[in-house]
């Protein structure tokens, strides 16, 4: 209950709308109670005429305005609910954006670790059933539950009025009634858990099957893959089953407990009219309101189930709005002033919450305006990048980093060597803030980035990831997608650098052109001369190539290569590349092994101590003479 109390404090923006809400229930609840008086004074008007005690005339007259006074009331019943209805369909709405748009936020804010250990579709399951249970219980709720409420409470005093043993019996059904459904509701809600739990894991594969079908198809895995689907979700059949029996024995005997109350109702109501104690008017008034009594406590048992479920759904919420930021984020966050201040502001006027993203997520401020931009001022003399004795692990203490020191002056360009899982990749990972080393210090411009705010710090680094990582849209986007406000000049001078001018303009729709979910419609090589095109866009101090060109042939390269040389003049740069020729040009080589440093050094210096450079030379011109002597040149 107290997490449902959270979600009205949570959207306090929609206080006039609940309020609405309420306002109209009354009304409906007040206009549905007049019913049964109308028609039990009409009773008792058409009794006396039978008996002979009023005019057949004042009778009829009588009876045609009460029918006229039903019609108003009925009339006013109809429109104040349906008045009340748009307003519920309202609020539920802006219930479910805002939840969603404060979730979206959570998420985006979470550390990288949180997503290493979740899958995708896992994540998005769970946040459409939790906020579509919250706000379809918020939705019908507003509709019956204070109608209902007010209902109940009438029919009770009316009939304590009348006679109170009726309000005792009354009074008797509801808590026992309540008891019973939330007796059953305690296992019922543990199964659908376990239902849950299945059907996200079922969930997050499928996002990830689909999003890979490619690979899936290649190993014709589609039999297996559907299978294991299949196998989760008829799980959950079992579950239902025995879910359904035990919902439904409970309803049996909370039913039949209704009925053995209503039993003494009617029977109550009934002897008390023939012993005279009731008019034929009272008996029917009376019996029309026990029905009335009757819906509400029946609905008693969906109220408590679906606020169940409800109640579970914004505990799922929470739980990840629990999560803790990491302090670099929250610091991130907290100056950036303003953004959550417009977020809330936005939800209080009752704007749909992140209607528009650009201004209030986009409220990332810009970063000339960005209040600690004084924090990045260099320390005179310090290398824009430094890792002091950096130890790290992704999981536990298994770590990938062993004591990683390093500086990178200005305007250098260092490349980072080593086998596969060396840890190239991770101090790409750390230098952008992704995680925190476990030892030592990741350093830029003097600073400790960890005192730096994150949106800052990574504002400096332009970065060519390992996997190109495009988004579903236009190649215009895509190369923008660091600098927002980019003119149309600026992008295509950016994809001429890199190369992919050419290739872009023989697509029909040129830089408009669609590129697909995660950019599958582009050639491998053509999405990482996007994501080249994308990280000279953004013109950042820092250049981060992480195997940038590796999809290229030789003579592409080349071309991508002549326009990151031009892009590295006079900017400090960091190299990681298999192919020796792209880092033959670096100031500086630093050699990994196994996390470890080896050797630090210029090319020609490395080429000669025998350690990884040197034997990686070697492997190299060996398989060039080989090859060479296959053509019969040798030399
Ligand atoms: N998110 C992660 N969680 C746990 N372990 C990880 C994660 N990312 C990488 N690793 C592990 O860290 C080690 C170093 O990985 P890294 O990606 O830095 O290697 P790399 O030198 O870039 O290799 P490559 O040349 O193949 O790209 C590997 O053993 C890898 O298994
Ligand atoms: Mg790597």
């Amino acid at each position: 209950m107290s997490s449902l109390l959270r979600i009205i404090r949570f959207t306090r923006s929609l206080n006039p709308l609940y309020l609405a809400i309420v306002v109209c229930s009354v009304l409906t609840a007040l206009a549905g109670l007049a019913v049964p008086f109308i028609i039990g004074r009409a009773t008792d008007v058409v009794t006396s005429a039978v008996n002979g005690e009023m005019s057949a005339g004042d009778a009829v007259r009588a009876v045609i305005l009460l029918a006229l006074v039903l019609l108003a009331v009925e009339l006013v019943n109809t429109v104040v609910s349906n008045v009340g209805g748009w307003f519920g369909d309202v609020m539920s709405n802006r219930l479910r954006t805002i939840l969603s748009v404060r979730y979206y936020d959570k998420l985006l804010h979470l550390p990288q670790r949180w997503f290493d250990a979740e899958l995708t579709g896992t994540i998005v399951a769970r946040l459409n059933r939790s906020i579509a249970e919250i706000s379809m219980f918020a939705k019908t709720m507003s509709n019956s539950f204070a109608t209902m409420l007010i209902t109940t409470v009438a029919v009770l005093g009316i009939s304590a009025y009348y006679y109170w043993p009726l309000a005792v019996l009354l009074l008797i059904v509801f808590p026992v009634y309540v008891w019973l459904t939330s007796l059953t509701s305690v296992k019922w809600q543990k199964l659908e858990g376990e239902k849950n739990e299945q059907v996200d894991i079922a969930s997050g594969r499928f996002a990830e099957v689909i999003g890979q079908i490619r690979v899936v198809k290649s190993f014709v895995r589609e039999r297996s893959e559907l299978s294991d689907f299949s196998r989760r979700f008829w799980s959950t059949d079992a579950t239902t089953r025995a879910q359904s029996t035990h919902w439904h024995r409970m309803d049996v005997l909370r039913r039949a407990a209704l009925n053995l109350v209503f039993f003494g109702v009617y029977a109550i109501i009934f002897v008390r009219t023939v012993q005279g104690a009731f008019t034929l008017g009272e008996m029917v008034l009376l019996i029309q309101l026990m029905s009335m009594a009757r819906q509400p406590v029946q609905s008693m048992s969906w109220v408590v189930d679906s606020s169940q479920r409800a109640i579970a759904g914004s505990k799922d919420y929470f739980r990840v709005m629990e999560t803790p930021i990491d302090e670099r984020t929250a610091a991130m966050l907290a100056a950036r002033v303003g953004v959550r201040d417009t977020a809330g502001a936005d939800a209080r006027s009752g704007a749909a919450d992140g209607d528009e993203p650009g201004t209030r997520t986009g409220g990332l401020t810009t970063l000339s305006e960005h209040p600690d931009e004084a924090a990045l001022h260099p320390v005179a003399g310090a290398p824009v990048v430094a890792f002091r004795h950096v130890d790290f692990a992704y999981e536990g203490d298994a770590d990938v980093l062993h004591d990683i020191d390093f500086a990178v002056a200005r305007g250098e360009k260092v490349a980072l060597v080593g086998e596969s899982g060396g840890g190239k990749s991770t101090i790409v990972n750390l230098l952008l803030g992704l995680y925190e080393p476990r030892e030592g210090a990741v350093e830029v411009v003097g600073h400790d980035s960890a005192d730096l705010p994150l949106d800052v710090l990574r504002s400096r680094i332009g970065v060519v990831f390992q996997d190109a990582s495009l988004f579903s849209g236009t190649i215009a986007e895509n190369i923008a997608y660091g600098r927002p406000g980019a003119g149309e000049e600026e992008i295509e001078a950016a994809a001429r650098r890199a190369n992919a001018d050419t290739f872009i303009r023989r697509f029909p729709a040129g830089y408009e052109q669609i590129i697909g979910e995660r950019g599958l419609k582009l050639s491998g090589g053509q999405r990482q001369r996007i994501a080249v095109a994308r990280a000279i866009l953004k013109d950042a101090p820092l250049l981060v190539l992480d195997e940038a060109t590796s999809a290229l042939d030789t003579k592409a390269e080349r071309q991508v290569q002549k326009g990151l040389d031009e892009l590295m003049e006079g900017r400090t740069s960091l190299i990681i590349a298999h192919r020796l020729s792209t880092i033959a040009a670096v100031d500086r080589i630093i050699t990994l092994d196994e996390g470890r440093i080896d050797e630090i050094g210029s090319p020609a210096e490395l080429a000669t101590t025998g350690g990884i450079y040197a034997q990686l030379l070697a492997l190299q011109d060996s398989g060039q003479t080989k090859r060479l002597a296959k053509y019969g040149i040798t030399g």
